[in-house]
């Protein structure tokens, strides 16, 4: 079984008491297994619960959903990646599709915020996805290019190694809409190839995220491109999540 990364992105859901309500269920429930990754990304105000609750697990990481690039200053309702990590986040995500569509931000920002996460020592988890307009004209691959070449403009060779990415087609985030596996594995497949020549030097991890579910949980994992998922909805249930991670890896 190759190491699989699932990550929970929380959105904007479950304060503090029920971050740690779900954190003992989550604990209680899964056990640490070899190879297996669980991190957790809660809204900003839950970052200190949740780093506390799951304190003491190896496994487990604890990331902020958006930082801002710089340390201080007059940022009104951002979370900078010192704050982050004095909450106890270790991780982030960066151009998340919602950040990207609802928020206005641009492919220039995204560089800036992973440039700084690696600065800062937290790892910078990339989302890059197509719109479905951009699907149907035929331009998947040259958008997923723009945002990783603006996404990582400023991370050298030897630190593509603490980056992650997420490809998550826009059409497929929470629509119940997911791509084929074999859609996925393209895509990824297309990353990959970016990421080396750009010069990395290991093996970068490549998440798919839209739509997963425990019912396609498996067949998305059966393809060797994917190194694990970026899972929405279905992680807001401790019972769920526990489910869906431990499909793939229990007993691995
Ligand atoms: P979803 O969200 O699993 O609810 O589609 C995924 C994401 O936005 O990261």
């Amino acid at each position: 079984m190759p190491d699989l990364l699932y990550a929970a992105n929380w959105k904007m859901n479950l304060g503090p008491a029920e971050t740690r309500a779900y954190a003992k269920e989550f604990l209680a429930a899964v056990p640490v297994v070899k190879g297996r990754s669980i991190w957790f990304f809660p809204p900003a105000v839950s970052l200190a619960a949740a780093a506390d609750t799951f304190r003491g697990r190896p496994d487990i990481r604890v990331g902020a959903q958006d930082i801002h690039w710089e340390p201080s200053g007059a940022y009104t309702g951002a979370t900078s990646i010192p704050l982050a990590v004095a909450a106890g986040a270790t991780a982030t995500l960066v151009g998340h599709s919602e950040r990207r569509h609802v928020f206005g931000e641009t492919d220039q920002e995204t560089g800036r915020k992973v440039r700084a996460s690696i600065a800062g020592g937290l790892i910078p988890v990339l989302c890059v996805g197509e719109r479905l307009d951009e699907r149907e004209a035929g331009q998947t691959k040259a958008v997923v290019q723009r945002q990783l070449q603006a996404g990582l403009a400023d991370v050298g060779p030897k630190e593509l190694g603490r980056v992650v990415i997420a490809y998550e087609p826009v059409w497929a985030i929470g629509t119940g809409k997911n791509a084929t596996p074999a859609d996925a594995a393209l895509v990824h497949h297309h990353i990959r190839q970016q990421l080396e020549q750009r010069g990395a030097r290991e093996r970068i991890r490549v998440l798919y995220g839209g739509s997963v579910k425990t019912k396609n949980v498996q067949a998305l994992l059966a393809e060797p491109e994917l190194d694990g998922v970026l899972v929405g909805g279905a992680s807001l249930e401790p019972a769920e999540w526990a489910k869906l991670v431990a499909l793939v890896t229990d007993g691995a």
